[in-house]
């Protein structure tokens, strides 16, 4: 494909939204600064919210990080290209914007032709946060980026659906020891399977976490007030007075209240549910529903990112 007209967007230091096999990306070269304060205004993103740089090749890992333990090239040679990123100490060409005022920077290898090509034609690595609204629902087509973000229009490279659907994992070293800090397309198991230790999940160490109990904020939240539940059937009935929009992991439920209804995967399968879950949320928030009511999916492999997706994005959690 001639990506020429993208490529000149990128010289002049403007942003274009990339395919990649997890989400859609708001890229701008890791050189052009002007592009880089584009991206955080475009998404209403703070500053102090560090983005993910996109590479073509482990051995670029250390051109871009001043250390770079064997794990990394352990865990690359198993998965990358692909999605996992990797939080490495940063080397200096690595712009504050990116670095989001920390020391470290975040590297991945994209799984997508169309995105590598890009970044080897340009000669530049990109710097790319999902091309969505901060806090709001990550997209995994060209259109509902354009939908989300009109003013992207001739910025966007089609890249078709995503094929995994769910964002990046997010690896990280504390005192040499490898951490998870977002649950993503590559589980945790998968992981501890290839360095042979477990590996701890210490959650987000930026912007998302919540200041105090209580002020967490949603991310990869639907527009309407999204609940989740373990008992769909029963909070059906409970709010039945309401408009609902039910997500539901892999059987369709019946009730006069639902206005629109999306099941994940009719075969119970996770990597489906993964692949389908951001197109679903996004049809249910235009459904003109009063609420949606998602249920959560099995919390196995796959599933607990999904749920962890769910749970960020929901207004309230029933548990019975
Ligand atoms: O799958 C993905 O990772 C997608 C595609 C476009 O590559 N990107 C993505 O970017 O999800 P974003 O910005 O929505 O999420 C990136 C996460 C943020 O939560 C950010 O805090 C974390 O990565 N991150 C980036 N740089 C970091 C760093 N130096 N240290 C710790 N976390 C970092
Ligand atoms: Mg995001």
């Amino acid at each position: 494909m001639d990506l020429s007209p993208y490529i000149q967007l990128l010289r002049n230091e403007d942003v274009v939204v990339i395919p990649t096999e997890t989400v859609y990306g708001l890229a701008g070269s890791i050189h052009a600064d002007r592009a880089l304060m584009k991206i955080f205004e475009i998404k209403q993103r703070p500053l102090t919210n560090p983005l993910i740089v996109h590479v073509t090749d482990p051995a670029d890992f250390s051109v871009y990080a001043t250390a770079v333990p064997d794990e990394v090239y352990q865990l690359a040679e198993k998965f990358s290209p692909g999605p996992i990123s990797f939080v490495l100490p940063a080397a200096a060409s690595i712009s504050p914007l990116i670095r989001g005022g920390q020391t470290t920077v975040a590297l991945r290898i994209p799984n997508h032709p169309l995105t590598l090509q890009l970044i080897r034609e340009l000669g530049s690595p990109l710097a790319a946060p999902s091309a969505n609204r901060y806090m709001g629902l990550s997209a995994t087509s060209a259109a509902v980026v354009e939908l989300a973000m009109p003013e992207l229009k001739g910025h966007i490279l089609d890249g078709g659906r995503c094929s995994a659907g769910l964002e990046s994992t997010i690896i990280g070293f504390e005192a040499g020891q490898p951490v998870l800090y977002r649950m993503g397309c590559i589980t945790q198991q998968q992981i501890e399977k290839v360095l042979g230790k477990p590996v701890l999940y210490v959650g987000d160490t930026h912007s998302d976490a919540p200041k105090a109990p209580g002020m967490q904020q949603r991310h990869y939240a639907p527009r309407t007030p999204m609940v989740l539940t373990n008992r769909l059937q029963q909070t059906i009935v409970d709010l039945s007075t309401a408009r609902l929009g039910v997500l539901s992991f892999c059987q369709p439920v019946e009730h006069p209240a639902i206005v629109a209804q999306e099941v994940l995967s009719t075969g119970a399968d996770l990597s489906e549910a993964a692949h389908r879950l951001y197109d679903a949320l996004h049809r249910l928030d235009l459904a003109q529903a009063d609420v949606i009511i998602a249920e959560w999916v099995p919390n196995e492999g796959l599933g607990q990112a999904i749920n962890d997706k769910l749970r960020r994005g929901a207004e309230s959690i029933l548990l019975s």
